[in-house]
């Protein structure tokens, strides 16, 4: 499936690759105008489990560790795993929510649950169902300037994404919300609307890759699932940055190495001009100075000269 995304896009033409949705863009190799409509008809199960996360986050991260936290808890047998891998292969796309084709929504109605649910968007742009039900969100959040520079080479090793002649080119763009899903910013300020709600709870990156196990006994308190120690430390080997860059091939194919690129924090130094740092700490400043998702983030930890 990765292979055939990566494909369609070495062969389209760079002008067709994103498409605007309300004043949005998206890549057009794996969504459509017509599938982001169709979303609004999404029903959400109160027992769905839901990733959210701006691209480059880590969400292939969180989402592999809860699918480990989650099936551990659920105790599979290895005909309900089957059962269950082979209903993913049914949806015939990447699995974030907003990929697919507008039908998809229906081959949804058919995973057996308990479904675990990625998407990049915002929540202004999740189906009204998502927020209406009693599903569990979490959030993931990272520094915005090492986002800034993941999704700086994601954008130019991916085919199915524009590439940029460079990265002040590109700067611009993520300043602007230019790129696939909009501005990062804008992005946070729309969470931290929601932080207070129970059925909400934050993690951010740089937290994860602190202490991964105590990261990851939030997220298995927050959805109520039960994992003993010797799981958690399985669990961490399993998903560190290592083992799954030398899983990669098998699991997300041609994307393997560019997803799974550096896995460090801090590495915006190595990119970020002077008045690039001072034109994103202003920006972070007045979107999120003094709100909770920002002190949650610990910008001046992990962002500051
Ligand atoms: P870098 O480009 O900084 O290396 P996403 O999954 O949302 O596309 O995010 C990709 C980012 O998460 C990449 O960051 C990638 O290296 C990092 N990442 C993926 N798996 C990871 C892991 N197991 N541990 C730490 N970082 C990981």
């Amino acid at each position: 499936m990765e292979d055939r995304i990566f494909s369609q896009g070495v062969n389209a033409p760079s002008e067709g690759l994103l498409f605007s949705y309300r004043g949005i863009l998206y890549p057009a190799t794996v969504s459509s105008p017509e599938t982001l409509e169709a979303l609004k008809s999404f029903e959400t199960r109160s027992d769905d489990v839901i990733l959210a996360g701006y691209p480059k986050t880590g969400t292939n991260w969180l989402e592999q560790m809860v699918r480990e936290l989650e099936s551990t808890d659920a105790k599979y047998t290895e005909e309900e795993m089957k059962e269950r891998i082979n209903a993913e292969k049914e949806l015939e796309t990447f699995p974030r929510l907003e990929f697919g084709d507008p039908e998809i929504y229906e081959r949804m109605k058919k995973l057996p649950s308990r479904r675990i649910i990625l998407t990049h968007l915002p929540p202004d742009a999740l189906p009204p169902s998502m927020l209406q039900s009693k599903a569990k969100i979490l959030v993931l959040v990272r520094n915005p300037k090492d986002t800034a520079v993941s999704y700086y080479h994601f954008y130019n090793d991916m085919p199915v994404l524009p590439s940029f002649a460079s990265w002040d080119e590109y700067f611009a763009a993520f300043m602007n919300g230019k790129l696939a899903w909009g501005s990062y910013i804008d992005h946070l300020v729309e969470w931290n609307k929601y932080i207070d709600l129970e059925r909400i709870m934050v993690i951010s990156y740089e937290e994860l890759k602190e202490d991964q196990i105590l990261g990851m006994k939030r997220i298995a308190a927050f959805f109520g699932f039960s994992v003993c120690e010797e799981d958690f430390r399985r669990i961490a080997e399993k998903t560190s940055f290592q083992a799954m860059k030398e899983k990669s091939k098998e699991t997300h194919g041609k994307f393997g190495d560019i997803i799974f690129r550096k896995g460090l924090v801090g590495k915006w130094r190595d990119f970020f001009s002077k008045a690039q740092n001072e034109e994103m700490d202003q920006k972070f400043e007045d979107c999120l100075g003094g709100t909770k998702l920002a002190a949650k983030m610990k910008y001046d930890v992990y962002c500051k000269a």
